[in-house]
C-alpha cells in the first residue's frame, strides 16, 4: 500500500489526474475504470487540462465508470454515464464505442451485470481502477457488509445519496433508486488501484480503511490486501492517520 499526501488542493487534483493519464499514455489500449463524485470531478478536470496541453492517441483506450445509478434517465446530469461522458470521454475524444457502461434502466439488472463484466473481460480486464470512497467506507455502491466475494450486482445506495439523487432527478418515492456496481471481487482483480479522498469528512474512514483490521464492515479496508494500491489524500483526509498528516511516504499496514 502506498499513500501519497498532496500539499495543496491543486496538487491533489493533479496527482489523481496524472495517475489516470500516465496509465492511458503508457498503455494505449489500456482499460481504465473511473469513479464519479465530487472528488473525481476535480481530478477529471485537471486531467483534461493536462491532456489539452499534451495530447496523445486515445483511440485504443477503453473507459468505464465502475458503477451506475439505476432507474433514472441516462441523460440526467447525476448519472455516471453522463458525468464520465462530459468529464472525460468527450474532452479527451475517446471513441464512444470504447466507453462501456451498463444501462440505467433494465428489467433484468442481473443480466446487465454479467454483460458489463463480460465486456470488460473481453478487452483484457482492468489495468487501472480509480476509486473514491464513501464516508461509510463504501466502494462504488458496495455498502458496509457487502461480501468480499461479490461480483457485479444491483445494490442499494446509502440513504443520504439516495435522498439527494431522488430530489435532483425528481424521482417519486415508489421508484427504487439503486446502483449497479462492480463488486469487491471485481475491484480487487484490477491490476492497479488508486483511491482518492479529500476533505476532513473522509479523515475517519480513511484511517479506518488503512489501519483497522480488514473487514466487510469497511469495504475499503479490503484494499490493504491488494498488491498495487495507492491512496492519494489531501492533508485534511490524512489527519486521522497515525502521526497525522505526514509527507509522501510508503505506508505498510502491519496486517498485510
Ligand atoms: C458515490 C459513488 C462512488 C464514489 C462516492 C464518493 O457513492 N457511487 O463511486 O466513490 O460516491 O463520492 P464523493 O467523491 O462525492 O464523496
Amino acid at each position: 500500500m502506498r499513500i501519497t499526501i498532496a500539499k495543496s488542493e491543486a496538487e491533489f487534483f493533479q496527482l489523481g489526474a496524472r495517475r489516470i493519464l500516465d496509465q492511458m499514455f503508457q498503455k494505449r489500449n489500456a482499460v481504465v475504470g473511473l469513479a464519479t463524485g465530487r472528488t473525481t470531478t476535480g481530478i477529471h478536470a485537471a486531467a483534461c487540462d493536462i491532456y489539452r496541453q499534451n495530447p496523445f492517441d486515445v483511440s485504443g483506450l477503453t473507459v468505464f465508470a465502475m458503477d451506475e445509478v439505476t432507474n433514472i434517465s441516462r441523460e440526467f446530469s447525476g448519472s455516471c454515464y453522463d458525468m464520465i461522458l462530459r468529464q472525460i470521454v468527450r474532452p479527451l475524444g475517446i471513441p464512444l464505442e470504447n466507453f462501456i457502461m451498463p444501462p440505467t434502466r433494465s428489467d433484468d439488472f442481473a443480466a446487465e451485470a454479467r454483460l458489463f463484466e463480460q465486456r470488460i473481460a473481453e478487452r483484457g480486464g482492468v489495468d487501472l481502477q480509480f476509486l473514491g470512497i464513501g464516508e461509510n467506507g463504501h466502494l462504488g455502491f458496495n455498502q458496509p457488509g457487502t461480501p468480499f466475494e461479490s461480483t457485479c450486482w444491483h445494490s442499494r445506495m446509502d440513504s443520504e445519496l439516495e435522498a439527494r439523487l431522488r430530489r435532483e432527478s425528481q424521482s417519486p418515492d415508489h421508484v427504487f433508486l439503486g446502483g449497479l456496481t462492480l463488486g469487491i471481487k471485481n475491484i480487487m482483480h484490477s491490476r492497479k488501484i488508486v483511491l482518492a479522498a479529500n476533505g476532513s469528512r473522509k479523515a475517519g474512514i480513511v484511517a479506518a480503511a488503512l489501519t483497522n483490521p480488514v473487514t466487510p464492515d469497511v469495504p475499503a479496508s479490503v484494499l490493504q490486501l491488494h498488491p498495487d494500491c495507492e491512496f492519494i489524500l489531501d492533508s485534511a483526509a490524512a489527519e486521522c492517520l497515525p502521526g497525522g498528516a505526514f509527507p509522501t511516504e510508503l505506508f505498510r499496514p502491519s496486517k498485510s
